[in-house]
């Protein structure tokens, strides 16, 4: 079966965006067993050190081996590896008793930030519009990750904050969006001004193929009155498309993002955390499982 493409996205940066594309892979493998393939599209490239751990993310910047040589070989018009060819195996700090952890990763380098401007360049020169731009990106992502689509159950993309060309192909080519927002006024007005342009966006470029998007709260805070009162508001008007679970602040969320050099377990990793990362899998597969399947 063919691997459902999820992008995790939001306009804002520190929501939580890459801790749960993290967390969500692991518990997905450790207590699901899929086939995760987690790709940072993020030029901050924190995903990328927090699955794979510090030594091996120099190692695969030495070896043009990220996510922005893909893109920049476009850029300078040389034939790019195929984007199979960039996935690390099996990269994470845990272990479990049933063998290694299905988490592979396609890391990235802070020179994506760079590679977008250069493929704008040659393209405009070229008398190319941004939406044939654009289109183009799209190509070729999307044909690199067909290439993959067979090996995965699932593939997870840690987005950049804000809106780039790079995101936006991310966006076109999900069957399911899953947008981390603090529940807190400035970042629900955020959220519903994104939901529109996104889904608005999605919509004209993907030909009718469906996308949902699912809202998650994170960083919550039971003992803020207005955490509960917009994580409320929120449900109210999302309904379904809202998690019912809410991921906490919490320390043991926040000292699991550090790579550990010895594997650890996943309930010595998340500690008291455990249990609802653990829940974050169950509710994000029973959301997801009546979607349609990524082409
Ligand atoms: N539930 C949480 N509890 C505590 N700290 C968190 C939590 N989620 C994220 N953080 C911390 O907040 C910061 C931003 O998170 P991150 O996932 O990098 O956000 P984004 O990808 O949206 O920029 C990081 O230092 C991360 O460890
Ligand atoms: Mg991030």
């Amino acid at each position: 079966m063919a691997a459902r493409l999820v992008s995790i996205i939001n306009m804002k940066g520190g929501v939580g965006k890459s801790t749960t594309a993290v967390t969500l892979a692991e518990t997905l493998a450790v207590h699901h067993r899929r086939r995760v393939l987690l790709i940072d599209l993020d030029p901050q490239t924190n995903a990328s050190i927090m699955a794979g751990g510090p030594e091996r993310w120099n190692a695969a910047r030495k070896a043009d081996r990220t996510l922005d040589a893909f893109f920049d070989a476009y850029a300078t018009g040389e034939k790019p590896a195929p984007l199979k060819s960039l996935v690390d195996k099996q990269v994470t700090d845990l272990k479990d008793n049933k063998g290694k952890v299905d988490v592979d990763l396609i890391a990235c380098a802070p020179e994506l930030r760079y590679v977008e401007r250069d493929i704008i360049e040659k393209f405009v020169k070229q008398q190319l519009h941004l939406d044939a731009i654009q289109k183009r990106i799209c190509q070729w992502f999307s044909q690199g990750l067909k290439t993959m689509t067979d090996s995965y159950d699932e593939i997870l993309i840690d987005c950049p904050p804000g809106i780039s060309l790079f995101a936006e192909a991310a966006l076109i080519s999900s069957d399911a969006i899953l947008v981390p927002s603090i529940p807190d006024y400035v970042s629900r007005l955020g959220l519903i001004a994104f939901r529109r342009r996104a889904m608005g966006m999605i919509r004209d470029k993907r030909n009718g193929a469906p996308t949902t998007m699912f809202v998650l709260a994170t960083k919550y805070d039971e003992t803020f009155s207005l955490h509960r009162s917009e994580a409320a508001l929120l449900k109210e008007n999302l309904g379904a498309s809202m998690f019912d679970l809410k991921i906490p602040q919490t320390v043991d969320i926040a000292r699991a993002a550090e790579w550990s050099e010895t594997k650890r377990t996943f309930e010595q990793k998340y500690a008291s955390a455990a249990p609802v990362i653990q829940a974050l899998g169950n509710e994000f597969l029973d959301k997801t499982s009546s979607l349609a399947m990524a082409a």
